[in-house]
């Protein structure tokens, strides 16, 4: 019979050929199912006060803390590469205990905001992270009490302060990535009653305390100056129901779409996310994700085009609906040279 495979190691005949349809890259252009479109990435930006020149990113070579004017002229190419958003993090010049730069109208990344309403407006999605770590002296996501805990329900109340603030200055999305229990449901009832219901709720569902996250710090000035964040992220220890219970939670206090965060160490929670739910799902390629593959790449040792083109891939596949990812640009721009 022809087309029959004779004995040999497999014993039986068998006529089975899975390798026919990956025979030529327009064969496996055609049979591919997993596609991702430059409007599903977003490119994560820093911002920092009092700068006139972008300041680099030692340990995320080609990333930026950028001025408010190389932040407008970086959106104008990430929005000519087609990316779907953008998600602000500001760098402030000053911290205090409270982090009151988060919601100053006149701090940096709701001068930013405003700049880059101004700039892409329409052509881009704006989010920003909503977060107090980067405005903290002491580098935690929320306030301390007096025996140096992050106290919950007193850093709901400037979770929602800094809602509303991100939102007057021009914010489209808000991403509250702090974990604290509680946080979209404050956040949700800040901008209603601010006028803001139409202002839809990115929320950092499934957020891990990980060492991935260890560049981020550097980018955003933003390490804990003592403990670490274990006490209100996740245990990467903890299987993935409790992954479910906070998207739960999150949904039921009105989030528009959930993250989970980091991507690649954690893409058995993320498929399971998305089988879960009918809200779009986001995933974030973190720094320590981004730092390992351009280290690698820079000592000669990888791909480096091809491990970014199959992580995103990978993420992409696990169910990820939206990829933030620092590489948004170039890898924009090649889908767009490729179609
Ligand atoms: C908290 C926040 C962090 C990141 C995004 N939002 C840092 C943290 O939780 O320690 C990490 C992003 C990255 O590593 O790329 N505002």
């Amino acid at each position: 019979v022809s087309g029959g495979l004779p004995g040999g190691p497999l014993g039986d005949w068998s006529t089975a050929r899975p390798r026919r349809l990956r025979r030529t890259p327009a064969l496996r252009r055609l049979v591919a199912d997993v596609r991702v479109h430059p409007a599903d990435l977003v490119l994560p930006m820093f911002v920092r006060e009092g700068v006139d020149e972008p300041v680099p990113i030692s340990s995320m070579p080609g990333v930026v803390q950028h001025s408010r004017s190389s932040l407008r002229r970086a959106a104008v190419e990430a929005v000519e590469a087609g990316v779907g958003g953008l998600i602000l993090f500001g760098v402030p010049a000053d911290k205090d205990a409270r982090g009151s730069g988060a919601d100053d109208p006149g701090g940096i990344v709701q001068l930013a905001l405003a700049d880059l309403a101004g700039e892409v407006g329409g052509d881009v999605v704006l989010m920003s992270d909503l977060c107090l770590d980067e405005y903290t002296d002491h580098g935690h996501c929320g306030l301390l009490t007096a025996d140096g805990e992050v106290d919950n329900d007193a850093t709901l109340v400037r979770y929602a302060e800094i809602a509303l603030a991100q939102a007057r200055a021009g914010a489209e999305v808000v991403a509250p990535s702090g974990m604290m229990d509680g946080q979209v449901a404050a956040i949700r009832e800040a901008l209603d009653g601010g006028g803001f219901t139409h202002l839809p709720i990115l929320a950092y569902s499934a957020k891990y305390a990980s060492a991935f996250y260890g560049p981020f710090r550097e980018a955003a000035q933003c390490a804990p100056r003592f403990g670490d964040r274990a006490g209100y992220q996740q245990d990467p220890a903890r299987s993935v129901g409790e992954a479910l219970r906070e998207v739960a939670l999150d949904l039921a206090e009105g989030a528009d779409a959930v993250m989970v965060k980091p991507a690649l160490a954690y893409l058995d929670i993320l498929r399971a996310v998305a089988d879960a739910v009918d809200v779009p799902v986001a995933a974030y390629q973190v720094s320590g994700e981004y730092a390992m593959i351009e280290a690698a790449a820079a000592a000669g040792w990888i791909d480096r085009d091809r491990m970014i083109a199959e992580t995103i891939t990978g993420i992409a596949r696990a169910g990820a609906d939206i990829i933030l990812t620092y590489w948004a640009v170039e890898v924009a721009r090649g889908l767009r040279s490729t179609r």
